[in-house]
């Protein structure tokens, strides 16, 4: 954890940034069974984080984000613990309800859900579905969609994150905006109406957010809020649904919140009123580590050394979408001082197919090596994709050692699939 003294970079990789399941097991070994790139999944640190969450909580309070890492054998995981899941299209929905997950436990969110969505929702017992516009509180009517619906509200506060991932500014493309009336114009809508249940508020300031104060504010924001309607429709908010968002330490020098300390910054705004949060990174990001390849080491004088991988954009796009940072490291010499840096680039058609622009690693990395990228868990295979038909990896969850696959790897047979001639 950082203690706010900047981390030597040449230092050898600090092993605090892998998931404690994965620090001994034999990488080589799985790289060679499964193939690379491999997400490699710590199933009872994904288990251990949702249960903090339960703990800090309470069961029943904690919605896990299925847009971070979505997959059959996540859902099991998710409703194993006893938690609800966050899903936000109609995609999402499918793989969850294929999964045996209970519908009752489904947040269904989406600023554009459509017909089918809402009807696949409704005539499958969704229990909640958040409204994001009066377009959609005219559908969820005309539809009749019986479950719990939520109100989206704005909080217009910053959580200062990557302008793409702040969502409760007045700017956002999400949700009813407080300041403007239009928030309580809603609930006053689905109060009155006879065809809706009003199930509450919901509110989601942004992802990978350190700032517990932007919590509190919003939090403070979303409380004068419910006390607000209240007052106003003389009927109790059921529920404040206070969005994800805690930030990942993705680099050994980032803060690494504790879930307990968020929930004190919540419930410090909120008080008593019944709560849920709705986390995806937090649970699966720091879970998962991603094995590559490296296939080529060149050196341009006085310009950079390239380290090549055998992936790249296709399975972590977030360096090119949002500047992300990671660390990288050579698992059979995980020991050894960094003192090269290099670009790791990864092997799509794109100068900027860059995973890591100033990676530390040992002098004498050379093809062949493995290579390893921490915490990836979330929002890398979720948003991967077959740019440059490149099949996309596969997925394996270890558990006491015992590693099995639960996303096959694509074969390029599989880049077909969709083709009709
Ligand atoms: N609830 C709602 C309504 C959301 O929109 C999100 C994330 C979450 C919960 C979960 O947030 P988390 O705990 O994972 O931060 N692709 C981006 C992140 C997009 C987040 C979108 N919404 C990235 O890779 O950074």
């Amino acid at each position: 954890m950082s203690n706010g003294i900047p981390k030597d970079p040449a230092a050898p990789f600090d092993p605090t940034l892998l998931p404690p399941g994965l620090r001994s097991v034999d990488l080589e070994a799985l790289a060679r069974e499964f193939g690379t790139p491999l997400f490699l999944y710590d199933e009872a640190e994904l288990r251990r984080r949702c249960r903090a969450y339960v703990d800090a909580f309470g069961a029943g309070s904690v919605a896990y984000a299925g847009k971070a890492f979505l997959c059959t054998a996540m859902v099991r995981l998710v409703e194993q613990e006893g938690l609800h899941l966050d899903v936000a299209t109609g995609g999402e929905l499918h793989v969850a309800l294929h999964a045996g997950f209970p519908p009752a436990r489904i947040v269904f969110h989406g600023n554009n859900k459509s017909d089918d969505e809402i009807v696949a929702a409704r005539d499958t017992g969704v229990g909640r579905i958040v409204a994001d516009s009066s377009d959609e509180l005219d559908r969820l009517e005309r539809l009749r969609f019986h479950g719990d619906v939520l109100i989206r509200a704005t909080p217009g506060v910053e959580a200062h994150t990557h302008e793409y991932i702040e969502t409760g500014t007045e700017v956002s493309k999400f949700g009813f905006s407080v300041a403007t009336g239009a928030a309580l114009d809603a609930v006053a809508r689905v109060v009155a109406s006879s065809e809706l249940r009003f199930g509450g508020i919901h509110s989601h300031i942004g992802s990978q957010v350190f700032r517990l104060d932007s919590y509190a504010k919003a939090a403070g924001v979303i409380g004068a809020f419910a006390d607000e309607c209240e007052r106003a429709t003389g009927v109790p908010v059921p529920l404040v649904n206070a969005g994800g968002g805690l930030g990942a330490r993705y680099l050994a020098d980032d803060p690494d919140p504790e879930i307990t300390e968020y929930a004190g910054a919540l419930r410090g705004s909120l008080g008593d009123r019944p709560l849920m949060v709705e986390p995806g990174r937090s649970i699966a990001a720091a879970a998962a580590i991603t094995l590559y390849r490296v296939g080529t080491v060149k050196e341009i004088a006085g310009v950079a050394t390239y380290v090549a991988v055998d992936g790249g954009m296709s399975d972590n796009p977030r360096p090119v979408l949002y500047g992300a940072g990671y660390e990288a490291y050579l698992p059979a010499r995980i020991d050894e001082d960094r003192p090269r840096v290099v670009s790791i680039a990864g092997k799509h058609c794109e100068q900027g197919d860059v995973i890591i622009a100033d990676a530390h690693l040992p002098a004498t990395v050379v093809p062949g090596d493995l290579l390893v990228t921490p915490v990836t868990g979330a929002y890398g295979y979720s948003m991967a994709s077959n740019y440059n038909k490149v099949p996309r990896p596969g997925v394996v969850f270890v558990d006491e050692g015992q590693a099995r696959v639960v996303v096959r790897r694509e074969t390029l047979d599989d880049l077909l699939r969709l083709d009709e001639s």
